[in-house]
């Protein structure tokens, strides 16, 4: 179903070496700065420190010298109050950068931008190897740390999850963007024909949310949401299934509805605003369970829509009800694509080659999922979860275990980190 439009992982997902690692993540909505600790036995692990913080919008599309300063900035930052003037002279830091973008890998610790999604617009940077603009900003801020590995974050959050539970093949991310990775045997990887791997497996970053098909049911809302996008005719499949992206689809249908009828009064120019609803607010409307949905209300009125009958509230549940369905039937369609690529969906698997016993016998297969969407909006993820035991059937879903993995990615990147020290 899904190719790796490109790039594989080569990692060895051996750990560890005992020590004190740290990781930023760059995501589409948060930044996240932590500190891991790894001890001698395998199961120390203790997250020290987590500092989550919202991107500012004015560095979306500013500058690669501006958002790297502020990125340092904030590390620097992280640190002293972490470190808390304790002496640090001579102490390099490891640092993994959780890079959510879509990067064409030139070693584990480096690799170029191939294009913004998400609402960023840095164009100077499309090209530019990420880590070395990091690391150029860490230098000036003459921060004594080592950027020691560029990882997306669906493969940071694939690395924690098989540090737990090492069924662990597949990491998917529901949040601002939508992605997922999963461990494929090499020899079934075309671009690595040849290339050999201690565990003959590697990790492919699939970057689905670029996925397209003609059987996507795409709508005319759809359409213009990607039209009028910073990013026209890429991402589709992420589009219809992300956090950024919902809300926006909501908002486009009131507002159709708005201006093909009167049900919702006079048209509201607050409506006319691309993402003014955001996808939290669908899911507070969705999960209003007030009798009189004062909710919807509320939020309504925040979009200039006032004074609207239950029936008409109603119905704008409705609408957050049937988009909401639609994307987590999606999603949940991406991840038995997967299931049946690698034979764990009770097929047998689409690549050739795999052995008798392997095709007979369903493994236990654990897939990690990370990101705000899924882990904050329960129908996106009852409507995903259920819609995954219809298409694997009751037998195959005993043994798929779809397991949250709370910041994986950047817990993850930093085991990663870890694994290369030894
Ligand atoms: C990016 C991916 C990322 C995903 C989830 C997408 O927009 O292209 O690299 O993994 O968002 O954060």
């Amino acid at each position: 179903m899904f190719t790796s439009n490109h790039c594989c992982y080569l990692l060895p997902l051996l750990w560890r070496e005992k020590g004190t690692y740290y990781a930023l993540h760059l995501g589409g909505t948060y930044f996240r700065i932590l500190r891991v600790l790894l001890g001698d036995q395998r199961s120390y692990l203790d997250v020290q420190d987590v500092e989550r913080h919202p991107i500012p919008s004015h560095l979306m599309n500013s500058t690669s010298e501006v958002l790297f300063n502020f990125l340092a900035f904030s590390l620097e930052r992280f640190i002293e109050k972490e470190e808390n003037g304790s002496d640090s002279q001579g102490v390099r830091r490891e640092l993994a950068f959780t890079f959510s973008f879509p990067v064409k890998h030139t070693s584990i610790s480096s690799g170029v931008l191939i294009k913004w999604t998400k609402g960023f617009e840095i164009s100077e940077m499309v090209g530019q190897d990420i880590a070395e603009c990091l690391q150029g900003a860490l230098n000036r801020r003459g921060l004594d740390m080592h950027v020691a590995a560029l990882v997306n974050d669906t493969v940071g959050a694939l690395s924690l999850g098989y540090y737990h539970d090492p069924d662990t093949v597949v990491a998917v991310v529901f949040g601002t963007g939508s992605n997922a990775c999963y461990l494929e045997r090499t020899d079934a990887i075309i671009k690595c024909q040849g290339l050999l791997t201690t565990s003959g497996s590697m990790v492919v970053n699939m970057e689905w949310g670029n996925f397209w098909s003609s059987h996507l049911p795409r709508t005319s809302y759809d359409i213009d949401l990607d039209a009028e996008s910073s990013n026209a005719n890429d991402m589709g499949f992420e589009k219809m299934i992300s956090g950024m992206y919902l809300g926006d689809i909501v908002r486009r249908v009131i507002l159709r509805m708005s201006e093909d009828s009167d049900i919702f009064g006079p048209i509201s120019p607050v409506l006319s605003e691309p993402y003014v609803l955001r996808t939290n607010s669908v899911s507070a409307i969705h999960e209003d369970d007030t009798p009189e949905l004062q909710e919807v209300a509320r939020i309504l009125k925040d979009i200039g829509v006032s004074d609207v009958p239950l029936k008409v509230r109603k119905l704008v549940v409705k609408i957050c009800d049937v988009v909401t369905r639609r994307a987590g039937r999606l999603a949940a369609a991406g991840i038995a694509g997967i299931l049946k690529k690698i034979g764990r969906d009770g097929s047998g698997g689409i690549t050739s080659g795999r052995s008798r016993s392997e095709i007979q016998m369903q493994k236990r297969t654990v897939v990690a999922v990370e990101g705000g969407l899924y882990m904050n909006y329960t129908m996106f993820r009852e409507y995903m979860e259920e819609a995954l035991v219809e298409i694997l059937g009751e037998e195959v879903s005993q043994y798929v275990v779809v397991k949250a993995m709370e910041d994986g990615s950047s817990i993850g990147s930093a085991l990663l980190v870890a694994s290369l020290q030894s």
